[in-house]
């Protein structure tokens, strides 16, 4: 079990309104009261904030904003006096603008680190390279009037893509997990990891035929050729063997593909690739009993052998699970989430049921947003800070926070549900509880028991889980004795009330 750590978000030590890496080590309790096995902090290093730190300046330091490297020593001496692991999160396909190699590479075209990124002269109407799009809007070209040609971003022009053709920026990224794994961190988030490598010759991307500009720019053509080459695999299997050497060590690695291409991200004997290649599925099948079986199904039909399955409704990308399904169905996520056979990932706030946020048009922080406005593109909802209790700023911070609290703070905080013994914070931690004691639900296997218009009812070895996905009464598809509900009040034979989600040991 994975709990994802927004440092910018979590709490502040400094009265500065942001978040740091001192006040992470202060509420390590909540995290270890959780019962959860490793934390994933997003980007921690120098970095200008355009992307808020997935646009990295330095690898091997910290941003003065979350501490110093005294400051990270400490905090995973604590993550691991906690029997807890740490992730950090590499970020491998762009650095900042601001990087020292990119400063260098632009400043001339004979520069020795020109090639560390991918440079184009204009086309011959003086127009970009090609026809790529960023996932942030707008071209993937940005045009450098110093030297007459464009370079490439991904995602925003603060963030120019790493040439890995280049043995030297292998070289030099290779040693940058080095440096992180030499101090003791037990593994790695890897950021955007299916983008590191262009097609050859960079040629153009089909355009997407069910193009529709409410999803964005990023998707006015498919991203054929800009991502997901064969050559990934290698460079996964490099960052896999360079894992290795330091012993039992995680790798995770983003990859948001379609279930055929994401299973390739598992490698295989000869180039093992990442140990779990993020499954963001429940983010994206309809909050619907049938299709999500149909998807859960599929997705254990297609693991590799020997290939662990994992699960996220999370992230500072999506959007919170409670706004999406509502509050009711928050609480069936999370039994489906927490019982499912693989790892899971948990989003800090999530466990808290967090849902809808209000952030005022001035306060709209996410470049995502800011560049595509009114398309509901923005993450700064996921983003909001962690409310601790009912003081000034929820006890988040001394200051002003960067972003609005949740609007229903004063109730929705982790003191108010630890004395409520059906918030969803308890249930959360009584199913982990649960996964921790029960071998069934931590590495028993899975079969769909049944799934119709509105039940979803699986089992995990001996144990049945049941799950309602509507705000009406079901049949319980399993008779058994509960062993636990998602709702305040005891179960009653036979049936699944609205919204309710139990997990049975089922009569013989
Ligand atoms: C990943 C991160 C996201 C970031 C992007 C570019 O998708 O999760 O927050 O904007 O990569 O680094």
């Amino acid at each position: 079990m994975i709990y994802q750590i927004y440092p910018r978000s979590f709490q502040d030590s400094n009265g500065d309104g942001v978040g740091d890496l001192a006040g992470i080590a202060r509420r390590l309790d909540h995290v270890a009261a959780l019962g959860v096995d490793a934390v994933w902090l997003s980007p921690i290093f120098p970095s200008p904030m355009a992307d808020f730190g997935y646009d990295v300046a330095d690898y091997c330091d910290i941003d003065p904003l979350f501490g110093d490297l005294a400051a990270f020593d400490a905090l995973l001496e604590a993550v691991h006096a906690r029997g807890l692991k740490l992730l950090l999160d590499y970020v491998p396909n762009h650095t900042s603008d601001q990087h020292p190699w990119f400063k260098e590479s632009r400043a001339s075209r004979e520069n020795p680190k020109r090639d560390w990124y991918v440079w184009r002269d204009p086309a011959p109407d003086g127009g970009t390279p090609n026809n790529w799009t960023s996932d942030m809007g707008g071209s993937s070209w940005e045009f450098d009037a110093g030297t007459g040609q464009f370079y490439l971003h991904a995602f925003l022009r603060e963030q120019p893509d790493l040439n890995w053709r280049n043995p030297q920026v292998r070289a030099a990224m290779l040693d940058v997990l080095r440096f992180w794994l030499d101090r003791g961190v037990d593994g790695f988030r890897i950021d955007v990891l299916w983008h590191c490598f262009k097609a050859a010759g960079l040629p153009d991307n089909p355009p997407n035929p069910d193009y529709r500009p409410e999803l964005g720019e990023k998707f006015a053509v498919l991203q054929t050729n800009s991502a997901n080459q064969p050559e990934i695999h290698q460079l996964a299997a490099e960052f896999r063997t360079m894992a290795d050497t330091y012993g039992e060590r995680l790798l995770v690695g983003e990859v948001c593909l379609p279930v055929p291409s994401l299973m390739q991200y598992y490698g295989s004997d000869a180039a093992p690739g990442v140990h779990l290649p993020f499954n963001f599925q429940l983010l994206d099948t309809p909050w619907q009993a049938r299709a999500l079986a149909d998807m859960i199904v599929a997705y254990e039909a297609a693991l590799p052998p020997g290939g662990w399955p994992n699960w996220v409704i999370g992230s500072h990308d999506a959007p919170r699970i409670a706004a999406r399904v509502g509050e009711a169905q928050a609480r069936v996520a999370m039994m489906m989430l927490l019982t499912l056979r693989g790892t899971p990932t948990l989003y800090q706030g999530d466990e808290l049921g967090i849902g809808k946020v209000t952030i005022p048009p001035d306060r709209v922080r996410d470049p995502q947003d800011l560049r595509q406005p009114g398309l509901g593109l923005g993450r700064d909802r996921s983003r909001t800070p962690m409310p601790w209790d009912g003081s000034t700023h929820a006890g988040f911070s001394e200051a002003e926070p960067w972003l609005p609290l949740n609007d229903d703070w004063h109730t929705r905080n982790v003191a108010t549900q630890e004395r409520d013994p059906g918030s969803m914070l308890v249930l959360t931690r009584t199913l982990l509880r649960l996964r921790r004691d029960l071998a069934a639900l931590s590495l028993g296997g899975f079969r769909l028991i049944h799934a119709d218009d509105a039940v979803l009812c699986y089992a995990r070895a001996e144990l049945v889980v049941a799950l309602n996905l509507t705000g009406e009464a079901q049949d319980c598809p399993v008779a058994g004795t509960p062993l636990l509900s998602t709702l305040r009040t005891p179960f009653i034979a036979g049936m699944l009330r609205p919204d309710e989600g139990v997990i049975l040991i089922p009569e013989l």
